[in-house]
């Protein structure tokens, strides 16, 4: 009798942006004509940098030719985009790595959902509470969880950071004992960025609880503040307790395209049962070799492109146009009297719902008034209940016309 995963019954409801693309869909199907705004999941809308472009015809010409014809490639990625991440994304901030720490992935995403498989199956995790969905979702899956506990919306076992107004919707490291934290800098959802001091202060109790940080800064290009990190390797000896995943879907535009990377420093332990020191670097290599067959040739070389002098500026120029719409949301909603957090090193905006709405009501709202799409903040965990999210990943024209409706609402008195 083949038993089933029984894991997967212990999640409430879909993924959440399956939901919502449900939601939305049943919306378009009654109203054809209802002319939608999708600010809802962080996809991007504008087209691949003319350098990546060429990259990927330059690749695919290659793949034509039986003598510069590739197969398989190496599991961890090839060396010419390995070294070019170290020397575009590190070098330039002063961290040393060397190439065999850095690992090529078809998505952040991906690699976050599978990068537990390192560590026991006793796993005791910490997400920030509200969180990007996958941290949770695929935990949950693998039997890191207790129940769900549907009065508190949350499941057991699992220690939650809240990450509201009083700390700058910034998590505070657990106070409990825990093997893995996931931390989003800056942050999806809140578009919220710790700064340097804050780091610090979680490496630091990292090292002293001996737990590993599983760092995501896919959203790092579109940090401006001076004071905040662009990766964690920044902050001294962090290589000892952090793990850092990058994408290039929202640097690069990539969400249709798939690349991503992971950084193992050799440094970084964890520990057996007897409290030996293991290095995860060889176990995550062990990892992808078992259970990948690496990202194809033509899209690594189109990540490749990211980083030359053309694919930065042309790349650089459409996170520019991005931050402006955020800035569009930030400034917009704050004049029609919403309070709005993030925006500013993020491309999302994190708006209190008006008068205590609760956050799915929100979205219907938005979704039957303005036929704006959100994300609703209650999706990312109970803390996020009372806040919405949007995206600046629209068009310019689009997200000053969603602003508009929202406005025109007049919801705040
Ligand atoms: C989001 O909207 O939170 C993300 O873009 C979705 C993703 O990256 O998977």
């Amino acid at each position: 009798m083949a038993h089933v995963n029984e894991n997967y019954s212990k999640l409430p409801g879909n993924y959440l942006f399956a939901t919502i693309a449900k939601k939305v869909d049943a919306y378009a199907a009654a109203h054809p004509h209802a002319n939608m705004i999708r600010l809802g999941i962080g996809d991007v809308t504008r087209p691949l940098a003319p350098a990546i472009i060429a990259a990927m015809h330059n690749a695919v010409d290659e793949m034509a030719d039986a003598a510069t014809f590739r197969g398989y490639g190496p599991e961890q990625g090839y060396d010419f985009l390995r070294n070019a991440i170290i020397k575009g994304d590190y070098e330039t901030r002063g961290i040393h790595l060397d190439t065999d720490e850095i690992f090529i992935g078809d998505g952040a995403k991906t690699d976050v959902a599978y990068i537990q498989q390192i560590f026991g199956s006793d796993l005791k995790f910490a997400v920030a509470d509200p969180v990007y969905p996958v941290y949770l979702d695929s935990n949950v899956m693998m039997g890191h969880t207790g129940n769900w506990n549907a009065a508190t919306g949350t499941y057991d076992g699992v220690v939650y950071l809240p990450c509201t107004p009083e700390n700058g919707f910034k998590a505070e490291p657990p106070t409990e004992k825990v093997d893995i934290v996931y931390l989003c800098n800056p942050s999806n959802p809140t578009g919220t960025a710790m700064t340097k001091s804050e780091l610090e202060a979680w490496v630091r109790t990292a090292k002293e609880n001996k737990f590993i940080i599983i760092y995501d800064s896919a959203y790092e290009t579109y940090i401006t503040e001076p004071d905040v990190p662009h990766s964690i390797f920044e902050i001294e000896g962090a290589k000892e307790v952090a793990i850092e995943l990058r994408s290039y879907s929202k640097c690069a535009g990539f969400t249709g395209t798939r690349c991503s990377y992971v950084v193992v420093p050799k440094a970084a332990n964890a520990y057996t049962a007897t409290g030996e020191a293991v290095a995860l670097n060889p176990l995550w290599n062990r990892r992808q070799c078992t259970f990948f067959n690496g990202t194809p040739y033509i899209i690594q070389r189109a990540a490749e492109a990211y980083y030359s002098p053309e694919g930065q500026q042309q790349c650089l120029a459409d996170v520019k146009y991005y931050m402006e719409n955020a800035h569009i949301i930030r400034d917009g909603l704050t004049k029609a009297g919403f309070t709005v957090y993030g925006a500013t090193n993020s491309p999302y905006a994190w708006v209190q719902t008006p008068n205590g709405m609760k956050s799915w009501d929100f979205f219907d709202l938005l979704l039957d008034k303005a036929q704006v799409v959100t994300t609703p903040g209650t999706g990312f965990g109970p803390h996020g209940e009372g806040y919405m999210r949007l995206t600046a990943f629209g068009s310019k024209e689009n997200t000053i016309e969603a602003v508009q409706r929202i406005a025109n609402l007049k919801l705040i008195k």
